[in-house]
Order: structure tokens, then sequence, then C-alpha cells
């Protein structure tokens, strides 16, 4: 047999033996599945509810999730935490991760500026999310933005097209894609983002209403 002369890795060559949150946690830390653990300051594990009635997916941590090893604790961290107040979902029914667990970063000037995580990076962290959901089974999942919602979804899913309805996916049963909360702060003007924010509301009412 012909020898390999590079193997891609993936986040599957760390699973531990037993799955359980502790154990992944602990697992990922040490992750070099692809190349982001070299630049970001540490692996951003999911968090939260260890029996959660929802899972909350983003795309990676960002700045301020990578300093600080937890996710969504930066400015989109906030924004979700008012939407999921406004939306009557309790904090603490809810489990936050993203798909790729490192901040991918390119410089610019002293700040560091988020990079998109590529197909082969998504593809090489995967197992950290399927453990994730095999191990909390969340009654619903929410995929917050395009990465997470082809991650889960399919490369041909579109956000816009299809957001807010509930579709079935390999990995979860109920599934609803909607806009991730850097979108919403990415809003030209205060009117737009008001609106949008809005809108995002109305998706996470939608999946209050699932949870009874
Ligand atoms: N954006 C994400 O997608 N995830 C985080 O954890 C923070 C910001
Ligand atoms: Fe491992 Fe994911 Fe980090 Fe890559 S991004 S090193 S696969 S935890």
């Amino acid at each position: 047999m012909a020898r390999r002369v590079h193997t891609p890795g993936s986040a599957a060559d760390f699973l531990p033996a037993r799955k359980t949150l502790p154990a992944l946690r602990a697992a990922a830390a040490g992750c070099r599945g692809c190349d982001l653990y070299r630049r970001g300051t540490q692996t951003v594990f999911g968090e939260g509810s260890p029996r959660p009635r929802v899972m909350m997916i983003g795309e990676q941590p960002g700045h301020e999730e990578d300093l600080a090893g937890h996710p969504f604790v930066g400015p989109a961290g906030r924004l979700l935490d008012r939407a999921l107040a406004a939306a009557s979902i309790a904090r603490e029914d809810v489990y936050v991760t993203n798909v790729v667990k490192h901040f991918k970063w390119e410089p610019r000037g002293k700040r560091r500026i988020h990079a998109k995580p590529n197909q082969m990076e998504i593809a090489a962290c995967l197992p950290w999310l399927e453990a994730e959901l095999e191990v909390v089974e969340p009654d619903a999942v929410v995929c917050l933005g395009a990465t997470a919602a082809q991650a889960l979804l399919g490369p041909r899913f579109r956000v816009t097209k299809q957001r807010g309805q509930w579709v079935r996916a390999p990995l979860a049963e109920r599934v609803l894609a909607t806009v991730h909360p850097s979108a919403i702060l990415r809003a030209p003007d205060d009117e737009a983002r008001h609106r949008e924010f809005d809108r995002f509301v109305a998706d996470l009412v939608r999946v209050r209403a699932v949870l009874g």
C-alpha cells in the first residue's frame, strides 16, 4: 500500500474513550486536530446546562472568548443573552457551543480580526460538536449563522431562505437556523439593528414555543 505523505488530522484522534462532558472538555483542551490550535490562546469548549433544552451553536470563539476560555462572553454573547431574555428562554436551560473551538484570527495593527474557518478546519473540529450533541441530548438545536447551519444541515442550506423553520438533521431531530448575533451587531444603523434584533427574538420565540 502506498504510504501517505500527509494525513490531515482531525479532532477524532483526540476523543476520549468514555464520552462525558468533563472528559470531552479535558480532551479538547489538548486538541491538535487542525492548525488552529497554534493560533488561538486555548480551546473554547461548549458550556451550559448538562441537560439543556436548547443547544445554541455559533461559528467559533471570538477575541474575548479566546482570552476568557468561555463561549459567547463577548459582544455577540451579550446580545444573545438579551435576546434569550426577551424570548423568555432561561439561560440555565441553554448549552452554548461553536462549530470550531479555536479562535481563527488575522492581525490588523495591534488587533486580532476574526477570520472565517475553512472547510478543512470545520470538518476537523466537527467530532467535538457531534460528541457534545450525543452527550447533552438537547431537545432543540439552534444554529446561529451559516457556518453552524451548513455544518449540521449541509452546504446547500441557506439561512436567508430557511431561517426560523424547523428542520431535521442527521445529528439532531429538531433544528432551527437563524442569523448570527454578530451579524446583528454589524447592522449599518440603529434602526436596522433594532429591526434585526426583533427578528432574531421572533425566531427564538419559535424555539421557546416547542419547549413547552
Ligand atoms: N461568536 C461565535 O460564533 N461564538 C462565540 O463564542 C462568540 C462569538
Ligand atoms: Fe482541534 Fe478544533 Fe482546535 Fe482544530 S479548531 S485544534 S480541531 S479543537
